[in-house]
């Protein structure tokens, strides 16, 4: 069997969390490779919207298996909430969730180095979530991180303190004030409650599964251009959030990955700092925003919106060998009567290109534009058959350009309002 992997296309958001869930029923294992408490993947369905953090969005699913894998940061207080928050829907989470002992931990002052570093960053700040994702990856890097693991060793403590001192000395240097018996007490309060999950060794668990004819879905978390490696860097994330990530977010062999699903929306939105060749900043934006409600999952931050960019889609494509493309929030597009495809790009020197340059961070792009047809009727409970001729245009359209086929067409959050057209699983 293969392990089939997920992930967002764009800057996040692009609603892998709804797809996860839709999908899950196909799969007997769910497993997230990266990231941590920056992901927000919201689930819809029965009127109710769940937010997800640290959890894989299988978790609604009874039988399917959720690991959090050794490419994860975990914040065990994060992680707490998470778990208090689903108490109520009487799911069965101690036995369908595996956590590795590999997992690198977020301690209380990984979030406020965050806070310190951005601070000090001023104007060129990242716009980070400020979960203490860049800090976390710095000490496993760095080889003095504390994995989830480690929480079980008699000496767990001390190992704390010896980093936690690290951070003090760090934080001395910035105007951060936080109040440490209360952050270190919630901490501790934290660690003693995730000892009653499954901490196992999950890279034999992801390949036993394997063995065994298991399928298994790899959720990632942010999106290919906000990867440490391909993202528009300085203004990343800390992982690796492509494909590749999934091997080594999971241990899985890269002859392993089967389908690659790549999810992007019908537009494009960006939260946090850094370049946005297409983004609307006028009263179009605005529009977007407010009709796709890009409000951020985690930190409810207005998302900045625009137009599809394709020569970014196709980086993404590239680096992540996508077999199959979904393209969610078609429904938002519907309030206008023309749709703009940025095709390609001009770079300031005058050439005109279809890839993603170098000089993306440091010189202003101008996107070259083809303009579509809008649809401008509702999508709400549309079925494959009824769809509107210039949606069906615009499928086609992309499809011709990117070169992999759309096999999911969303058209709402919930759950039922997706559209299959032959999605193919491993
Ligand atoms: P994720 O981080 O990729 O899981 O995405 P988020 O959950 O952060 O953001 C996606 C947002 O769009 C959420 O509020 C979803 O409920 C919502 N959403 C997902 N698919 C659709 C869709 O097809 N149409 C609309 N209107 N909203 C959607
Ligand atoms: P999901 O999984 C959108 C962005 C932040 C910031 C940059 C670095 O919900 O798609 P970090 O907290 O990682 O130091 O922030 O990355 N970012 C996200 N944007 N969706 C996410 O996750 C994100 N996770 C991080 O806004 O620009
Ligand atoms: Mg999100």
């Amino acid at each position: 069997m293969k392990v089939d992997v997920l992930l967002g296309l764009q800057w996040g958001d692009e609603g892998k969390g709804k797809i996860v869930d839709v999908l899950a029923p196909l799969y007997d294992v769910v497993a997230r490779f990266q990231g941590g408490p920056n992901a927000g993947h919201t689930l819809e369905f029965d009127g109710i919207k769940h937010v997800l953090h640290q959890i894989p969005s299988g978790i609604f699913r009874p039988k399917t298996k959720n690991i959090i894998g050794n490419g994860v940061v975990l914040d065990p207080i994060v992680f707490k909430t998470e778990i208090e928050k689903l108490a109520k829907y009487n799911l069965d989470v101690k036995s369908n969730l595996f956590i590795s002992k590999k997992a690198t931990l977020i301690i209380p002052t990984h979030r406020l180095l965050d806070q310190a570093y951005e601070k000090a960053k001023g104007e060129n700040k990242i716009g980070s979530t400020l979960k203490g994702i860049g800090p976390s990856y710095q000490d496993k890097i760095g080889r003095q991180g504390l994995r989830v693991g480690d929480i079980l060793s008699a000496d767990f403590s001390q190992k704390f303190k010896k980093l936690t001192d690290i951070h003090f000395e760090i934080l001395k240097k910035h105007d951060i004030s936080f109040n440490w018996p209360e952050l270190e007490g919630a901490f501790w309060e934290a660690v003693t409650f995730l000892k009653q999950f499954s901490l196992v060794d999950s890279e034999y668990l992801v390949n036993h599964e394997l063995k065994k004819g298991s399928t298994i879905l790899a959720e990632g978390a942010q999106g290919s251009l906000l990867d440490i490696d391909f993202g528009s860097y300085p203004f990343v994330t800390s992982s690796n959030t492509v494909t590749a990530g999934a091997c080594t977010g999971l241990g899985v062999a890269p002859s392993r990955i089967g389908e690659v699903f790549g999810i992007f929306k019908a537009y494009s939105t960006r939260v946090g700092s850094g370049p946005f060749p297409t983004e609307l900043v006028g009263e179009e934006g605005e529009k977007l925003r407010k009709e796709g409600n890009e409000f951020g999952s985690t930190t409810g931050r207005p998302r900045r919106c625009g137009w599809i960019d394709l020569p970014s889609l196709k980086y993404s494509i590239m680096i992540n060998g996508v077999t199959q493309l979904l393209m969610m929030k078609a429904d938002v597009l519907s309030i206008f009567s023309e749709i703009k495809v940025c095709t390609k790009y001009q770079l300031s020197n005058g050439t005109i290109t279809e890839e993603m340059p170098y000089e993306v961070v440091s010189e202003k792009i101008v996107p070259i534009y083809e303009t579509l047809k809008g649809w401008n009727v509702p999508l709400t409970n549309l079925t494959e058959k009824q769809m509107p001729s210039e949606l069906l245009e615009y499928i086609f359209f992309l499809e011709k350009e990117l070169g992999v086929p759309i096999t999911i067409i969303s058209t709402g959050p919930d759950r039922s309002q997706t559209v299959r057209r032959a999605v193919k699983v491993s």
